[in-house]
């Protein structure tokens, strides 16, 4: 399941709807950048780290290679789970995992100052310098944790080369090794027992014919290749980042959802085609809380681009949509979808790699009659009003994607279903 935006589409929810069904849910990438909020009877949940699945006691939660660990982070949300009573002997976290280290919460915060005006907009959770370590093969493994000894060596080794970095490029306070050490061991220590060779583990439950269900956290177009580059994050949302962030083979991927919010949102920088400014964008803002769950920040909001989500479905090989959110655009008079961008008098098929491109794009809209807001809980398609049906029809023909699933609240039970998802692959499509 990924998300098929800019992030915060919804997925948290989508998660823990499907993971009802599931044995396994896996997180791939992303780190404590992401936020999911999940409501269970009334109850809200905040989440960063921890598979949404974790609400089901029991249920094998994932938290994969290919996730940056902050282990204060993944500590605190371990207690605060059991402090609210709920069950996380299900959790697993990859001994192949990356740390985010202090350094790495730092260096966010001075980089992006020191872009100014250019600023990317991150979380400033030390996400983008975390992977930086993993590719420059210098970085710390949540297994590493455990051998406090090398632990201390190489820490002891990568703290030298960061202070030189932070006194002398930035002018700021160095790092002492003993309160990182002492600090890093401590939440080693309480994580072992949930630190665990997990791609053997998801491969097993697949051979034996388990649900794995894979949780994509932020969205396609901040993937670190397909997105609006620079404004990214540094890892892969797009379903082939499932493979390598959990360690399973393409071949063992049997269907791929993409969850689309029924309108567009971006926290951060960077173009926007249907961005919506004045008084409709207050009007979603306010109706959909579009407020960041790790920063809360105020999110950018505009009409659904089905040329994004078009786009997002070609690399992730999307066999059906989950539209979220639905309710946030009830009681608007009308509502409008992008089905094209104009560029220089020519349309544009395929979404631009080039932001000055993008950034020229004119949305093609196409406006739809709006509707009141839906029952509390409806039971199927018919209960919802003709003008909302016709908006998820359109949706549909506009992306040329099944819709699944349709969510029109935060409470597991304001959603409906529209076709399984666990399903094998049907033959070629
Ligand atoms: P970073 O991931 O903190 O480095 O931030 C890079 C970009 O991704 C920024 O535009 C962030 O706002 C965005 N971003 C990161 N995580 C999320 C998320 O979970 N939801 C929405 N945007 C995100």
């Amino acid at each position: 399941m990924v998300g098929t935006q800019w992030g915060d589409e919804g997925k948290g929810k989508v998660t823990d709807y499907l993971a009802r069904e599931a044995d396994v849910v896996v997180r791939y990438q992303g780190g404590p950048n992401a936020g999911h909020t999940v409501v269970v009877d009334g109850e809200e949940f905040r989440l960063h780290l921890v598979p949404s699945g974790i609400l089901y006691p029991g249920k094998l939660c994932v938290v994969g290679n290919g996730v940056v660990v902050d282990p204060e982070v993944l500590v605190g949300e371990i207690e605060y789970l059991q402090s609210r009573g709920r069950d996380v002997s299900g959790l697993r976290v990859s001994a192949r995992a990356h740390l985010v280290m202090p350094y790495h919460r730092i260096l966010d915060a001075l980089q992006e100052q020191a872009l100014g005006e250019r600023r990317i907009g991150t979380t400033l959770r030390g996400v983008g310098p975390a992977y930086m370590d993993k590719a420059a093969r210098v970085g710390l493994r949540v297994g590493d944790l455990l051998e406090p000894a090398s632990f201390r060596t190489r820490l002891e080794h990568n703290l030298a080369d960061k202070n030189r970095f932070l006194q002398h490029v930035y002018g700021a306070e160095p790092l002492r090794l003993e309160d990182v050490l002492e600090s890093y061991l401590a939440w080693g220590e309480k994580l072992r027992v949930f630190v665990a060779e997990t791609s053997p583990l998801i491969n097993r439950a697949i051979a034996a014919g388990q649900k794995v269900l894979f949780e994509g956290a932020q969205g396609t177009l901040l993937d670190l290749d397909h997105g609006t580059y620079p404004y990214v994050t540094s890892s892969h949302p797009v379903a082939g980042g499932a493979c390598i962030g959990a360690g399973v083979g393409p071949t063992r991927i049997d269907r791929v959802i993409g969850v689309v919010k029924a309108y567009t949102s971006r926290v951060g920088d960077g173009p926007f085609p249907t961005e919506l400014h004045g008084e409709e964008g207050d009007l979603v803002r306010e109706r959909g809380h579009e407020y960041g769950t790790t920063t809360g920040r105020p999110r950018r909001v505009g009409w659904l681009d089905a040329v994004m989500v078009r786009y997002a479905a070609l690399l992730s090989g999307l066999d059906g949509i989950a539209i979220t959110r639905l309710d946030v655009l009830a009681g608007l008079p009308r509502v409008k979808v992008a089905v094209a961008y104009r560029y220089r008098g020519g349309e544009i098929e395929d979404f631009p790699s080039s932001l000055s491109v993008l950034q020229e794009c004119e949305p093609v809209y196409e406006e739809l009659p709006g509707w009141p807001e839906p029952p509390e809980t409806p039971g199927s398609l018919a209960d919802l009003h003709p003008h909302a049906r016709r908006y998820v029809e359109f949706v549909q023909e506009a992306t040329g994607l099944p819709v699944v699933l349709i969510s029109i609240g935060r409470e597991r039970g304001q959603t409906i279903s529209l076709a399984p998802v666990f399903e094998p692959r049907p033959p070629a499509r």
